[in-house]
């Protein structure tokens, strides 16, 4: 590949949720200019088919790629898991793809051989199985148990979060019997790195909540600083595209990004 370390990184989810991991990003990467796209026209991701979220996924990697960005992060599970082999191949020598499963999936492998793990994320992550599928071949022994939880999405971005209908969801979901005795619990989704303190408090700090969205800004970084792909010019232009506005999209940058962005809507077809 021949990329050139002054080009943007590309970030892309079904919406908002996705800047979790821009941010992630922004915190180990801060002289890196980011483009982000969210699909907000065709959310949610988690309740399609696969099909249909790989169509989505081709349209956004043409964008960034024609923008130049030198490589393109899937930060949403539901896209990594169903468009990532598909984007992968289609984007050839021209920007490198990195999704949120594989780095989470090497950083159990390391860390947590032999023991039991949980994941939560949406239908369309957990039904792909494929966290369990990359694991097995790793062969560490690790005990993966995962349970869609597609109230969590929702629920956050309505801004129940911290607070006692959320500890119930959290508390109807994380009771399920799977997961007696786990070690760690991946937050398989965008939204859920919001409710990370949350889910700590009610395995009692207990449990290892596993952020994909760190894990995948550092794996990202590892990469950039391997291929001599990292930015040394500090200029750093971030750009914050959505395939449909609306101003309570814009409202809820804040909270997925920790500041409220400027969204320029871009539409994927016309
Ligand atoms: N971004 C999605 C994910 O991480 C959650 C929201 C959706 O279903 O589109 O799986």
């Amino acid at each position: 590949m021949n990329l050139n370390p002054r080009n943007p990184i590309g970030v892309f989810d079904s919406g908002i949720g996705g800047l979790t991991v821009a941010h992630a990003i922004r915190e180990v990467l801060p002289h890196e200019s980011i483009i982000y796209f969210g699909d907000t026209a065709h959310l949610p991701y988690g309740d399609k088919s696969a099909a249909a979220v790989q169509a989505y996924s081709i349209k956004i990697a043409d964008v960034l790629m024609g923008m130049g960005c030198k490589v393109i992060v899937i930060a949403c599970n539901s896209a990594s898991s169903a468009a990532y082999e598909l984007l992968k191949e289609y984007a050839g020598k021209r920007a490198k793809i990195i999704n949120v499963i594989d780095p989470m999936v090497a950083y159990l492998s390391e860390n947590y051989a032999h023991k039991k793990v949980g994941l939560i994320g949406t239908k369309r992550t957990v039904s792909s199985n494929v966290y369990l599928e990359k694991l097995e071949i790793l062969n560490k022994e690790i005990e993966l148990v995962s349970l869609a939880t597609p109230l969590l999405v929702p629920m956050i971005e309505e801004g129940f979060f911290n607070n006692r209908i959320s500890a119930e969801i959290i508390e109807k979901y994380l009771g399920d019997n799977i997961f007696r005795d786990i070690s760690g619990l991946v937050l398989g989704c965008t939204h859920y790195p919001l409710i990370s303190k949350q889910i700590q408090r009610y395995f009692s700090d207990k449990v290892d909540i596993l952020d994909s969205s760190e894990i995948t800004a550092n794996h990202l970084k590892k990469y950039l600083l391997n291929e001599g792909l990292i930015n040394d010019i500090e200029v750093v232009k971030d750009q914050f595209l959505v395939s449909d506005y609306t101003d309570s999209f814009e409202a809820s940058t804040k909270i997925f990004f920790k500041e409220k962005v400027k969204l320029e809507k871009h539409i994927l077809w016309e």
